[in-house]
């Protein structure tokens, strides 16, 4: 333990005995916002959660109650640090629908993909190693990042994702610095928490660009089969299977329950995340990948996407209609499917300091802040339309609209306040190495 007194000495013994990178961590905005958002009178624009009313529950209980009777020996039992082999399979047929050819042996089954990510960081991110990222990332893998004393360098998109012509700036200025990059890092469908989806043309020179400077590509697509007419873009890895690292997972397609993702890896990638994950969990979950399993195999899985697909895009439907008739000083994207637009407020408004007196509205919404590791996106929130009811949504959108026209007024009275760029950065101070 560390001899010189803090402030963290005396509220936490064990202090000065941390590693470093756990100094680093911080509660996430959005986890933060759980416990009030959860509240049942507060109308929650913040969450990623599927709306699992969509899903047809009995014939689940069936199938799950049909597996344990028939192999709760093998169900509850360890597994294999790779993942099982039927399941893995099925994944591979998953896949297909996004144009991605694979074999089972590419495949290792993770605790859902934020597993992935952690596990992928580890065997690449040294202290101080650059991780490029979309400008604005999914704020989990912004925590694992950060966990791992990554330097995250943003890069910036539009209204059609990442910005081809910015990543060979940023990649250009970054090898002139001298620094290491270890891979880039997107979320090219659907996009958590911009809502848009990177055209064809753009993905494939993403990937050149990747190609010519030796960068992996690490594609965390979770929402890509939950496009709104069904269409599906092909994945980043259906074009490079050697430069791509591809994450999927069944939480936002079936149950986050479940816990259950999956990396796609070249054969070498794959042995370490192989070891690096029996290192951390000896097996993903048995019970959870053979009730998948099952599941696939007698369920009408295609239909049930297109359920959800169904749910989602009304709401997504009434969450753009209402802002345009109540909101409409601000500005949005318009997403072509997944969970979330990406909204900005008007100059002057900060959405972190407003978020207290919007929950006091009982209205929920994650700032921007969230997804930047260097203090951006104060003008930005992102808002779900995934869980609540179309008449909640209007009714979210409603009180939001009358938070903001209030931060309005007080813009006006008192100029732009509330604290600015906010100080808890994500990124480590790039000497850190
Ligand atoms: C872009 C993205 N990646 C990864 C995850 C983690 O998903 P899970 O661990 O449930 O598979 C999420 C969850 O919201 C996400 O939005």
């Amino acid at each position: 333990m560390s001899s010189t007194p803090s402030s963290g000495t005396r509220l936490d013994p064990w202090f000065g005995a941390y590693a470093g990178r756990t100094h680093g961590l911080r509660v996430s905005e959005t986890r933060a916002l759980f416990s009030v958002a959860n509240r049942p009178e507060v109308v929650s624009l913040a969450g990623g959660m599927p709306f699992l009313d969509a899903l047809p529950m009995d014939l689940i209980a069936k199938v799950t109650a049909d597996l344990i009777a028939a192999e709760g020996r093998v169900a509850l039992q360890y597994g294999n640090g790779q993942g099982h082999p039927v399941l893995r399979g099925h994944i591979t047929e998953v896949m297909a629908e996004e144009m991605i050819q694979a074999h089972p042996d590419d495949i290792v089954v993770t605790t859902g993909s934020q597993q992935a990510l952690d596990l992928v960081t580890r065997i690449f991110v040294d202290p101080g190693d650059v991780v490029l990222a979309e400008a604005p990332s999914y704020v989990g893998a912004l925590s694992v990042f950060k966990s791992y004393q990554a330097w995250v360098e943003h890069v910036p998109m539009d209204h059609h994702g990442l910005i081809p012509s910015a990543l060979e700036e940023t990649i250009k200025r970054l090898k002139q610095a001298g620094r290491r990059m270890k891979f880039l890092y997107t979320c090219p469908t659907f996009h958590n928490p911009a809502g848009v989806t990177l055209p064809v043309e753009r993905r494939v020179e993403v990937l050149d660009i990747c190609q010519r400077h030796g960068i992996l590509v690490v594609e965390d697509n979770p929402y890509g089969m939950l496009g709104f007419d069904g269409q599906i873009t092909p994945a980043i890895r259906s074009m490079d299977p050697d430069g791509v690292l591809y994450l999927g997972s069944f939480s936002k397609t079936l149950a986050p329950g479940y816990r259950t993702g999956w990396v796609a890896a070249p054969h070498a990638v794959r042995e370490k995340l192989v070891l690096a994950s029996e290192a951390s969990i000896l097996c993903p979950s048995h019970a959870s990948q053979l009730s998948i399993a099952a599941y696939l195999e007698s369920c009408d899985w295609r239909g049930q996407i297109g359920a959800y697909r169904e749910v989602y895009r009304e709401r997504c439907d009434t969450m753009l209609s209402s802002l345009a008739e109540l909101m409409a000083e601000c500005s949005w994207t318009t997403p072509a499917g997944g969970f979330y637009t990406w909204v900005t407020v008007p100059e002057g408004i900060n959405t972190k300091s407003m978020l207290p007196r919007a929950t006091t509205a009982l209205v929920a919404y994650v700032s921007g802040t969230a997804f930047y590791a260097d203090g951006q996106g104060s003008s930005q929130m992102r808002l779900s339309f995934c869980y609540p009811t179309p008449e909640r949504i209007r009714e979210g959108i409603k009180r939001l609209a009358g938070v903001i026209a209030k931060e309005m007024e007080l813009v006006e009275l008192f100029g732009p306040h509330g604290p600015g760029p906010v100080a808890d950065v994500t990124n480590p101070a790039p000497d850190v190495a």
